[in-house]
């Protein structure tokens, strides 16, 4: 909490720097302590990226709110699976707000064809509804990442019918190119790994499947010492994501005087480690099962269906929309219906050892 309410000073003093200084020079780089005093646990921020991105991380108002009370909607519609306790009236609420969300262009009929509400015939439908699904999931098993700020359709779609960072399955370089020999999934431009020689797929071992996000080795032997450099790789690839996502320095997570060191860490890093759980299951509880029920063309080069990662929700900012908590308007988006899903992982010990700075030094 401390640390947020500091970053938020922290952007809105960047912003009220910009202001004054427009029309004079280009406004410097910002930095800011985050740690001990000399544990050089600095964030680097540039005003005129923060300035470029802060419209696209304004949540848009909420749908007015309806009375209370009347019949519920399952009373009524012939075909509501999740939504059925809610009131008439919140339910159209809530098909407003979606549409608004996820659709704006195309409207209802988006994922209602031709007037006929009740059929299920179009994809896009039966994605939504495993959506609301995947989103109640996270509102209610998922307060270990997003509090009680949790998350809408619009945090990860801004209008789109398909979000703008999604992620397929990228066997990469080996696949692609006529190079000789294992390229490690590696030695390939991408963005993912802001153009890094690092593999460019970190997400399929670690947001799919549960490999160890390791680098340090914590036996001098070689049996339960399997760290190599080819598996440090695949964690920085995966660590130049995460801070590529939140728009942070790893500094915002780690002491880089020992990453690996939980104690020495912020509790950024426990968070991080939630939200690492929390993609890897929405991807294979929500999004896996989805993979029949897409068309062809939007499935990735190898088949699979369209994956989230930190940036699908985050955008370039460490709390999505700057920590707006917009799903407390919407009673659709919590409550029971959601499918049975993995468990949140419990925090083990050593993560739980992250611990608050001290007020940074001035
Ligand atoms: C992004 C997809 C999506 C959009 C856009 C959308 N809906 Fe829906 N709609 C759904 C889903 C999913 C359900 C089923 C909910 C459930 O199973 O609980 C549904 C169900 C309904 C039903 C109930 C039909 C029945 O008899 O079962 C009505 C009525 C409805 N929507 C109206 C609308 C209107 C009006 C709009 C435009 C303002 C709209 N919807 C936009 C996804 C959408
Ligand atoms: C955690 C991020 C996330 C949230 C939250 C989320 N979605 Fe999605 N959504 C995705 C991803 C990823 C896809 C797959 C992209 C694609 O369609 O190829 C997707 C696809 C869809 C599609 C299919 C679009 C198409 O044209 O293929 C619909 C419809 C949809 N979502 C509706 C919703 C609704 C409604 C909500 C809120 C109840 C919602 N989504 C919440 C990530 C999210
Ligand atoms: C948003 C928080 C966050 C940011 C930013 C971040 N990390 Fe991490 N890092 C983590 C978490 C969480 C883990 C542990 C993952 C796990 O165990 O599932 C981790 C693990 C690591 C490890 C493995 C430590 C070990 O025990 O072997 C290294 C090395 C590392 N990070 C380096 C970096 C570097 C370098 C950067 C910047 C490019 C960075 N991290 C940015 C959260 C972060
Ligand atoms: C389903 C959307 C979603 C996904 C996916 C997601 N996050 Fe988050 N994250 C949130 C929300 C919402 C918050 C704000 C919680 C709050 O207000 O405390 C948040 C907060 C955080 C914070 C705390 C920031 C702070 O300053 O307190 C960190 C760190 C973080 N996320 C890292 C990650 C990482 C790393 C990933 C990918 C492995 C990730 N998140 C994936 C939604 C998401």
């Amino acid at each position: 909490m401390i640390m947020s309410g500091m970053h938020k000073l922290l952007f809105s003093g960047a912003l009220a720097a910009l202001t004054l200084l427009a029309g004079c020079e280009r406004p410097p780089i910002e930095s800011v302590q985050r740690g001990y005093r000399g544990t050089a646990m600095v964030g680097v921020y540039n005003p005129r990226t923060l300035e470029v991105q802060a419209p696209k991380h304004q949540a848009p108002e909420a749908v007015p709110a309806v009375p209370a009370g009347g019949p519920a909607a399952s009373t009524v519609y012939k075909n509501v699976q999740v939504l059925g306790d809610l009131s008439l009236a919140e339910f159209t609420r809530t098909m407003v707000a979606i549409t608004q969300w996820v659709a704006p262009e195309q409207g209802c009929a988006y994922c209602h064809a031709g007037g006929n509400f009740e059929a299920d015939d179009l994809y896009t439908k039966v994605v939504a509804r495993k959506m609301l699904q995947m989103t109640r999931t996270v509102n209610t098993s998922w307060k270990s990442h997003v509090a009680d700020t949790g998350v809408t359709c619009y945090t990860c779609h801004r209008g789109n019918p398909v979000p703008e960072n999604i992620w397929f399955t990228d066997s990469g370089p080996t696949a692609r190119s006529r190079h000789m020999g294992d390229r490690a999934g590696q030695n390939f431009p991408s963005k993912v790994t802001a153009y890094a020689s690092l593999p460019v797929d970190p997400f399929t071992p670690f947001l799919k499947e549960a490999k160890e996000i390791r680098v340090y080795g914590t036996t001098a032997l070689p049996e339960g010492n399997m760290q190599s450099i080819k598996q440090a790789e695949w964690t920085y690839s995966l660590m130049t994501h995460m801070s590529d996502a939140l728009g942070v320095n790893c500094t915002y997570c780690h002491n880089s005087q020992s990453f690996g060191s939980w104690e020495g860490s912020t509790p950024q890093r426990a968070t991080a480690w939630h939200g690492i759980r929390m993609a890897r299951s929405l991807n294979n509880t929500y999004m896996e099962p989805l993979t029949a029920n897409f068309p062809k063309e939007r499935l990735g080069p190898e088949g699979d269906v369209a994956k989230a990662n930190c940036a699908t929700c985050h955008q370039g900012a460490y709390k999505p929309l700057y920590g707006a908590a917009m799903a407390k308007d919407y009673p659709a988006l919590y409550g029971a219906g959601a499918t049975a899903a993995a468990a949140p992982a419990a925090m083990p010990a050593a993560v739980a050892k992250a611990r608050k700075p001290a007020a940074p030094a001035k």
